[in-house]
């Protein structure tokens, strides 16, 4: 298999450790570039549920190798307890098959307490993020104030953490807010330290040396395209670059090495957080959650619903350079009559077929929308594209035929089975 990048095409959770888990079989390593424990990938096998927040979803594939690129923020307590939950779940994680960049920044208390207190100085213009530090940590690497893996290793890598926390800790003291635990942080991070070492190395070596001998390599997205720093709805985004540049940027591997992006879509659109979102609908969203889907991976949170949004399908298509969609959750839209999705949007009297640059027009645009018939049949137990009912296979040419951009896998149901290709 070529070298193939994952990307999320909406706003985060598109099914794409579903998707990556599916690929992985025809691949060798597979590689996270950005993000951090924001992430929450789910991969369905066999009825297990495996939640991967940092760990590239090709660990649940013993014969594979999974890399943790420069690009990621690591806190690492909380990369081991997902090490000990994956190992409880009978996966078991050693250093030969999951290698972590050294170059890799550090996410510390501070950077969580500091998120957390950014957020509440925010009230109403909140973003909803996930409280991981992830911000502050992407921050304070741009600043050139971070701290990266290797670091960890340093003689006065505690000292260091030490006086860290007590400087937060005046600020956090100012605003009146609890004060991180110096001792118990500066111990556990030591502790982590040691078990981590193993896992740490140059992965730019490792990857160069795989890339010589022809080894196939999926980079799995962390959040999506209009969660981006760059392309999307700011300020109401992440602090990485999700899009397919970022899969480069962040492990090393150059771009005229990746010979395939693959954009990852739900048949619908979600968001979880604060921001515009010009097709939410309410109604629908109850709909989704009283069958007891959406709720977030990582937070719990329920996740924002509406409808498919082609004015951002488009745009991501040129900012990723998709060459193919793969459509999850189809199965999600089975009880509709009809299925309404935007074309375009309209503001100030304009028409228009890609987003606006700030988050207060796309606040104010009206999307415009065609509306394509339900299917009405459950389509879970459907193993063969062909074998859908029509009215789904029509959706997805619909899909097709607006972005020019073949659907190469659909989803209609969560476990691994539930992926058609053909
Ligand atoms: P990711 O962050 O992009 O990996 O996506 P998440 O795992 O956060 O969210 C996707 C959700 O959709 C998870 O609960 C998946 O189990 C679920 N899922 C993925 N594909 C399908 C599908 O085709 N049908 C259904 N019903 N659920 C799906
Ligand atoms: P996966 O990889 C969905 C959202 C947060 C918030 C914004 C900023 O599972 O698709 P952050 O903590 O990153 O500073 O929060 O980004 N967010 C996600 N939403 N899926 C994700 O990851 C997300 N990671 C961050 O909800 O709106
Ligand atoms: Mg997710």
């Amino acid at each position: 298999m070529s070298n193939t990048v994952i990307v999320g095409a909406q706003w985060g959770d598109e099914g794409k450790g579903k998707i990556v888990d599916y690929l992985t079989d025809q691949t060798e390593i597979v590689v996270r570039a950005q993000g951090g424990n924001n992430a929450g990938h789910t991969v369905i096998s066999e009825g297990v549920t495996y939640i991967l927040h940092l760990i590239p979803s090709g660990i649940l594939w013993p014969s594979k190798t999974c890399v943790i690129g420069n690009g990621v923020v690591i806190d690492p307590v909380s990369l081991l307890e997902e090490i000990d939950t994956l190992a409880e779940q009978g996966i078991t994680v050693e250093a030969s098959r999951l290698l972590i960049s050294n170059r890799a920044h550090l996410v510390l208390p501070s950077h969580r307490a500091i998120d957390a207190l950014k957020e509440a100085r925010r009230g109403d213009q909140k973003i909803g993020t996930t409280n991981r530090g992830i911000g502050p940590a992407y921050s304070d690497k741009i600043d050139r104030s971070g701290m990266r893996l290797h670091e960890l290793f340093d003689e006065n890598f505690s000292a260091r953490l030490k006086e860290n926390l007590e400087q937060c800790n005046l600020l956090l003291s100012e605003a009146g807010i609890e004060n991180i635990d110096v001792e118990g942080s500066v111990t556990a991070y030591a502790k982590a330290a040691e078990r981590l070492r193993p896992f740490v190395c140059d992965t730019i070596g490792f990857l160069h040396q795989a890339l010589a001998d022809n080894r196939s390599m999926l980079f799995e997205g962390a959040q999506g395209t209009y969660l981006d720093v760059d392309f999307g709805t700011y300020p109401y985004v992440t602090s990485s670059n999700t899009t397919s540049g970022g899969a480069c940027t962040g492990s090393g591997v150059p771009p005229q090495r990746i010979d395939k992006v693959v954009g990852v879509i739900k048949a619908y659109t979600t968001r979880v957080g604060e921001g515009p979102f010009p097709t939410e609908d309410d109604g629908f969203g109850d709909v989704m959650h009283g069958m007891g889907r959406e709720f977030g991976a990582t937070t719990g949170r329920e996740r924002r619903c509406g409808w498919l949004d082609l004015v951002l399908l488009r745009y991501a298509t040129y900012v990723n350079g998709i060459d193919e969609l793969a459509m999850t959750n189809l199965d999600g839209l089975d009880g509709l009559d009809e299925i309404p999705v935007c074309t375009h949007y309209e503001l100030d009297g304009e028409k228009l077929d890609l987003p606006p640059a700030s988050a207060a027009d796309l606040e104010r645009a009206t999307p415009i929308y065609d509306t394509l018939p339900g299917w009405k049949s459950p389509i879970d137990e459907v193993r063969k594209l062909a074998d859908l009912p029509e009215k789904a296979r029509d959706y997805l040419a619909y899909v097709t035929k607006m972005t020019g951009v073949p659907i190469t896998s659909v989803g209609v149901g969560p476990d691994r089975t539930q992926t058609l290709v053909d």
